[in-house]
């Protein structure tokens, strides 16, 4: 039996993740902040699907949380075979709206623990000779859209620039590209979404779907649904200056401060 551990496995597309994979016959470690929603999740997991489910609460917005979870990673008598870099959120507001202390907070969790705990696993999954990592990045890593678009481009440079390093080790790694997903992102970040037409929308169970046969497939970037794989492909003829003003009111419309 295989191992995924999955960040932000509680809710959206992480919990999308944890639903699958335990249906497939993955053991799980499930790693989030809320203990009391682990727990929970693990036990809903294991009575529903007979798998193994392990829960690990740790923020990666801070060191002690990150380091807790590469070790866990590195543990060699546990090994991980699959990992999703899934943990993330957005901040309320445009540049220099929100403060200092919540952008480097971004960066350190889509960033900083993407790295970390990617490097964590890649070690002992290229000593097996095989093991995968998917990291969750964004379209809005291909657009100018603020903080969250660049954590997110990095997500994306990052993972295939490694995935050409380990080419041939039998480790793969996967940069996946969703657009507006339904889960609970948009309302944590104060964030409206009347302004994002319905057909943008994506299901998280289906996006996951696509992702893990993109993922077997060897792709080192998915960008999971036809709708967004034509939108990308005009993002890539647009003008940039034009792109910016579309993009940046998209789904960025904030309720009160
Ligand atoms: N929804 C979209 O439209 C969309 C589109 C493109 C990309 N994405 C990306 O998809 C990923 C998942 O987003 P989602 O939409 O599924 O969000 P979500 O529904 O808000 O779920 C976020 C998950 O991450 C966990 N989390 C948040 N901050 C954390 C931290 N500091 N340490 C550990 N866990 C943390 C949350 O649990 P706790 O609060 O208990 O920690 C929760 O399990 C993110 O990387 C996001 O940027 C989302």
């Amino acid at each position: 039996m295989t191992t995924s551990l999955i960040t932000g496995s509680t809710a959206g597309i992480g919990a999308a993740f944890a639903r699958r994979l335990a249906a497939d016959g993955h053991n799980l470690v499930l790693v989030a902040r809320d203990a009391e929603r682990l727990r929970k999740q693990a036990a809903e997991l294991h009575d529903r699907h007979g798998i193994e489910a392990e829960v690990l609460s740790a923020d990666l917005s801070r060191d002690d949380g990150i380091a807790a979870v590469e070790s866990r990673l590195a543990d060699r008598s546990q090994a991980v075979d699959l990992l999703i870099n899934n943990a993330g959120f957005g901040n309320k507001g445009r540049y220099l709206e929100v403060s200092m202390a919540d952008e480097l907070t971004m960066l350190k969790v889509h960033c900083e623990a993407v790295l970390r705990l990617t490097s964590a696993a890649a070690e002992g999954m290229r000593e097996r000779g095989r093991g995968g990592v998917v990291n969750v990045a964004s379209v809005a890593a291909f657009v100018p859209r603020g903080t969250y678009g660049a954590s997110k481009a990095w997500v994306v440079q990052f993972t295939q620039g490694a995935s050409k390093d380990l080419a041939g080790t039998g480790v793969r790694l996967m940069a996946l590209c969703p657009g507006f997903v339904r889960t609970e992102f948009h309302e944590r970040a104060g964030m409206g979404t009347d302004n994002i037409p319905g057909w943008m929308w994506l299901d998280a169970d289906k996006l996951v779907v696509a992702a893990l046969k993109d993922l077997a497939r060897g792709k080192t970037l998915s960008v999971p649904d036809p709708r967004y794989k034509t939108l990308m492909g005009l993002v890539k003829l647009a003008p940039r200056g034009l792109l910016g003003g579309v993009t940046s009111r998209t789904g960025r419309k904030y309720g009160p401060q």
